[in-house]
Parts: structure tokens; sequence; C-alpha cells
């Protein structure tokens, strides 16, 4: 009489129950474990979807010889983004309809680098990094040049692809 109640439907419902928590576990486990493994693998293909195309300004606004302050306004905005969304960048006319646009930011620590005409230098006020007019790296601490935008022109206007900031894990 005593064995059969302990095969009987409450213990089997009981074991089923705890076989099927178990898997449930598991399930949740393996969800909770792929979801940064997925969202690792997935990230270049969401890097590159953080950028687009902007226009900066027309051409006639860029002398040639001339290295001058732009600004776009980031489409990927979020609205407390305020005025950081505005992001300056250097464009450099270098002759003849070839532009080089450079990120503001410095390759050291990120701090905003100037461009000084009279010595065709961009100098970063926080560890004294020098960088060559070509934004390649002339002295101090940064490890490389000037991050550096793809730019096209159309027709009269400069065309740069950006929208997320730069790091020294991938070129803009
Ligand atoms: S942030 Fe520019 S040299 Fe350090």
């Amino acid at each position: 009489m005593r064995e059969q109640t302990l095969t009987s439907g409450p213990d089997t419902t009981r074991r089923q129950f705890l076989t099927r928590l178990g898997v449930l576990l598991n399930v949740l486990g393996a969800t909770l474990i792929g979801i940064p493994i997925l969202g690792y693998l997935a990230a270049p293909l969401r890097r590159r979807a953080e950028q687009a195309w902007i226009p900066l300004g027309s051409v006639a606004g860029f002398p040639a010889g001339e290295t001058r302050l732009a600004q776009y306004e980031n489409p990927f905005r979020v609205p407390w983004d305020g005025v950081t969304a505005k992001i300056p960048c250097w464009v450099r006319h270098v002759e003849g309809g070839t532009f080089q646009v450079f990120a503001i930011n410095c390759a050291h620590l990120g701090c905003p680098v100037r461009w000084f005409q009279e010595s065709r230098l961009f100098l970063c006020p926080c560890h004294g990094g020098v960088y060559y007019e070509d934004g390649s790296r002339a002295s101090g601490p940064p490890p490389r040049g000037l991050f550096e935008y793809e730019v096209e022109v159309r027709g009269e206007a400069i065309w740069v692809r950006g929208g997320r900031l730069p790091t020294l894990s991938a070129d803009v």
C-alpha cells in the first residue's frame, strides 16, 4: 500500500514539475549568457549602422590651402543630447577639391585639438600632443594621427561619413 503511494500521481507530478523547472532554469541561464555573446558578435554591424553621410557645408566655405573648423549635427542624436549633438571637426582643403576632414578629438585622451595656421600644426592643450597639417602625429603622447572621416564632394557640397565618436579601437 505504501509503495503504491510513492509512485502515485502526486509524486510523479512533482518529479515532472522539478524536471520542467530544471529545463526552464537551464534555458533561462543559456539565454542570459547568450545575450551578451550575441551583442558582441553583432557589434560590428551595429557600429556600421551608426554611420551616415552628412552634409558639412559648401566647398566655397573652405578655401584651398586652409584648414577650418566645421560642425555637423549627429544624425543619431537623442533628445537629451542637447548641444553635445553638435560635433565639430577640422576641414582641410588640400587643393583642387581634395579634402581631409579630421575629428576634433585628440587621439590620446580625446581633448579637442586646435589648428594653428602660422605653424601649420594641430596642438592639443591637455598634454601637448602635436599633429602635422595632414593629421599625422608629430610628437607627444598620442599613439597615432588624428581620426579622419571618409569625405566626398557632391556637387558644391562636402559630405562626411560620421555619427559615431572615434575611439582607439576603431577608426571613424
Ligand atoms: S589628450 Fe591630447 S595629448 Fe593627451
